[in-house]
């Protein structure tokens, strides 16, 4: 009987310069990932996910002018620590000695540095980055060789579906042999996005995939459980699956023992109360991990509202934890303007206004 291997780590100063599978091996050849998410994929989500069936991290994107000329930036949005790893720290801009500099206060502290050429919101279109660049090949080209030529570690690239699916392979090609140690799709086109976006398109994942040769693949979009996750993986055939959307609601979905909402946000409290990052991000989690309950118990997502710190929202999950067990309803609130529906580019939109 042939023995099963089971990639491990090769800690991060021992890899050298280890190229495409063999660094993805020395990764530990991961198949779970989070995807990188301006405001949710932040240290403490990193974390959790770690500890709960995920097996690579991105970060959230960083523009890189900010990066580079900011110290203030860099102290405010990028955190780490030992135990967060493997992590990509992604990158977006249009300027590759400005990318360079802004990933070489980052070097010491990842695995790879990503490039963003996804991003298909208006801010990325002003700010002429992501997906705007995706017609825009000697740019794609230079940023990747100038990192991959210059940094201690691997550069790899996140980009989407094309309406021509020859030309995303083509794309991919030439991002790889720009020195992209890893590429990942996500299979919806610039135009698709928002609320009437179609679901991610694996078989046009899969034709990529298949085309391309000696570079690890990841597959990403319209992943929500673990069996979704599976079946990913077999219709594209690619090497690992990144989920977005599906882990700012269940961050453990990649977990074959997922956690419930409350113990979900128990445990993503106690990273966030070691590793304090922006007032709104423990409370948005926890707000979006229990949406549903919140949405009954509205005088409790009121209170919520007013929290900023783990020791604050802990009596509010204490309270909504009780009600759910007793089966207490609070009376019907009283009529108020509903809101407006606000969607994920808008949120994008707000986000990134000052990153611009
Ligand atoms: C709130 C939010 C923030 C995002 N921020 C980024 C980002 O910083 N960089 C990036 O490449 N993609 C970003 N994305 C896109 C995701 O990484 C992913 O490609 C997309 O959500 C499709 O995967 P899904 O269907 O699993 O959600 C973001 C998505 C969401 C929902």
């Amino acid at each position: 009987m042939g023995m099963i291997t089971i990639p491990l780590m090769i800690p991060r100063q021992e890899r050298g310069n280890l190229r495409y599978y063999d660094f993805w091996r020395a990764i530990g050849a991961p198949k779970y990932v989070l995807a990188p998410m301006v405001d949710v994929s932040e240290l403490p989500l990193r974390l959790f996910c770690l500890q709960n069936g995920t097996e690579l991290c991105y970060s959230p994107m960083y523009n890189c002018k900010q990066f580079a000329a900011l110290s203030q930036y860099r102290t405010d949005f990028f955190q780490t620590c030992p135990e967060d790893s493997p992590l990509f720290v992604q990158f977006c801009g249009d300027n590759p000695e400005i990318m360079l500099e802004a990933a070489r206060y980052v070097e010491n502290h990842c695995d790879a540095v990503d490039v963003n050429f996804g991003c298909p919101q208006g801010i990325a279109k002003r700010g002429h980055y992501g997906a705007f660049l995706q017609d825009e090949w000697d740019i794609m080209r230079s940023l990747v060789h100038t990192l991959h030529t210059n940094l201690k570690v691997p550069v790899t690239a996140k980009f989407r579906k094309q309406n021509d699916p020859l030309r995303t392979v083509r794309m991919a090609e030439m991002l790889r042999d720009a020195g992209a140690q890893v590429l990942c799709m996500h299979g919806r086109t610039r135009e698709e996005k928002g609320r009437d976006a179609p679901p991610a398109d694996w078989e046009a994942i899969r034709l990529v995939r298949e085309a391309l040769v000696g570079v690890p693949f990841i597959a990403n979009g319209s992943v929500y459980t673990l069996d979704d996750a599976k079946s990913c993986l077999e219709k594209t055939k690619a090497d690992a699956v990144m989920a977005g959307d599906g882990m700012r609601k269940q961050p453990s979905l990649f977990s074959s023992n997922p956690l419930s909402p409350f113990e979900c946000s128990r445990q993503l409290l106690t990273f966030c109360a070691k590793y304090p990052t922006s007032h709104a991000f423990a409370r948005d989690r926890t707000l979006q991990m229990n949406l549903k309950s919140f949405e009954i118990h509205y005088d409790l997502r009121d209170k919520l509202a007013e929290a900023h710190t783990p020791d604050e929202i802990n009596p509010i999950l204490d309270s909504l934890e009780e009600r759910i067990q007793t089966g207490f309803v609070p009376d019907p609130p009283p009529p108020r303007e509903k809101p407006e529906f606000i969607s994920i580019d808008d949120v994008m939109e707000g986000i990134s206004l000052f990153q611009e």
